[in-house]
C-alpha cells in the first residue's frame, strides 16, 4: 500500500462501492484525516459523523450513533472514543467491520502498526518484520498513553525490546508494566537504544506532571540529549507534539526525526487495515 498511498485520488479500486463511517468522539488531526484519505485511495466513500454537530450532544450514546450510521449502509466504522471499552461496545453491537482509532488510555492499534512500519523500513526489517536486537525507548506519560499501549504490544510481538523512562507518577500499571523495563535516568538510558519515542503529557486524561520546569529538565528531548544517542538512532513522536515540553523543536525538526515519516505511513497502514477488516466481514 505504500506506493499506492503516494498516488493522489483513488489509486486502487479494492473498496469501490463500499462506504466507511468515521465516528470520532475525541479530537483528531492525523488519524481522522489519514483514515479518510486511506478510504478514498481504496475507492471507498466516507461519511464523517464526528464530535460537535452530531446527536451525541443531545444524549445519544456512542453505540446508538454507530447503529444509526451502520443502518444507512456502511462496510466499516472507524471509532475513536474516551471510554477504553467504547470501541468494543460498538463492535459487539454492529455487524460491519469496526476499527479502533484510539480508545481512551487503552490502545491505538493503527498507530502501533504505523510505528512498527516506520521502524521496519528505517532498520531494513520490512521483509520479515523481525525486530530482534532492536531497542525502543518510550519516554514520558506512559500511564495515560494509548499510543504506548499499542507500541509495546507491536514492538515486543515482533521480537524487539522496550524500555520506558518516566517519572514515578507516569509509570504504567499492569498489564503493560509487567513486560517492561522502567528507567528514571534519561541521560543514561538514551545512549543505548535504537529508537526514542517521545510522548505528550495527556492532561485531558488526568496526567499531572507537577512542576513543568522539573519535568522538562528531567525528560525533555533536547539537542544536548539527542547528541548522546547512537549515531544511527532515530526519534519518533506520534503527535500531536507539545514543542518545548517533551521535545525541543531543534530535535523535532532535526536529522534524527522520523515524525513526518510516521504521519505519511499512516495512510498506507490504514488502507491495509480497511481492506483487511472489510474483506474479513463482507
Ligand atoms: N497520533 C494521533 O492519534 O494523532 P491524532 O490525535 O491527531 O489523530
Amino acid at each position: 500500500m505504500v506506493d499506492a498511498a503516494a498516488w493522489p485520488g483513488a489509486a486502487r479500486t479494492d473498496l469501490a462501492g463500499h462506504s466507511v463511517g468515521t465516528l470520532f468522539f475525541e479530537d483528531s488531526t492525523r488519524t481522522r484525516s489519514s483514515f479518510t484519505l486511506a478510504a478514498q485511495r481504496m475507492g471507498a466513500h466516507v461519511v464523517d459523523c464526528s464530535g460537535a454537530g452530531t446527536s451525541v450532544s443531545k444524549g445519544e450514546t456512542i453505540v446508538d450513533t454507530a447503529l444509526t450510521i451502520e443502518s444507512m449502509g456502511v462496510s466499516a466504522l472507524v471509532v475513536r472514543c474516551t471510554p477504553e471499552d467504547g470501541v468494543r461496545a460498538v463492535a459487539d453491537a454492529v455487524q460491519c467491520a469496526v476499527i479502533s482509532a484510539g480508545a481512551g488510555a487503552g490502545e491505538h492499534p493503527t498507530q502501533g502498526l504505523l510505528d512498527c512500519l516506520t521502524i521496519a523500513r528505517e532498520f531494513d526489517r520490512d521483509d520479515a518484520f523481525d525486530f530482534s536486537g532492536l531497542r525502543l525507548l518510550i519516554v514520558g506519560d506512559l500511564a495515560h498513553s494509548r499510543v504506548a499501549g499499542s507500541a509495546v504490544v507491536g514492538f515486543t510481538k515482533l521480537g524487539g525490546e522496550v524500555i520506558c523512562c518516566c517519572p514515578e507518577e507516569m509509570t504504567p500499571g499492569p498489564p503493560m508494566a509487567s513486560s517492561l523495563t522502567i528507567e528514571r535516568d534519561l541521560d543514561r538510558v538514551i545512549q543505548d537504544v535504537d529508537i526514542v519515542m517521545m510522548l505528550r503529557i495527556q492532561m485531558e486524561r488526568g496526567a499531572d506532571p507537577g512542576s513543568m520546569n522539573a519535568y522538562t529538565k528531567a525528560y525533555q528531548l533536547d539537542a544536548r540529549r539527542a547528541a548522546l544517542m547512537r549515531d544511527d538512532a532515530i526519534v519518533m513522536h506520534p503527535g500531536p507534539m507539545n514543542r518545548e515540553v517533551e521535545i525541543a523543536s531543534e530535535v523535532a525538526d532535526g536529522p534524527r526525526s522520523r515524525i513526518w515519516t510516521q504521519v505519511r505511513l499512516g495512510v498506507p497502514v490504514r488502507m491495509a487495515a480497511l481492506l483487511h477488516c472489510i474483506q474479513s466481514t463482507t
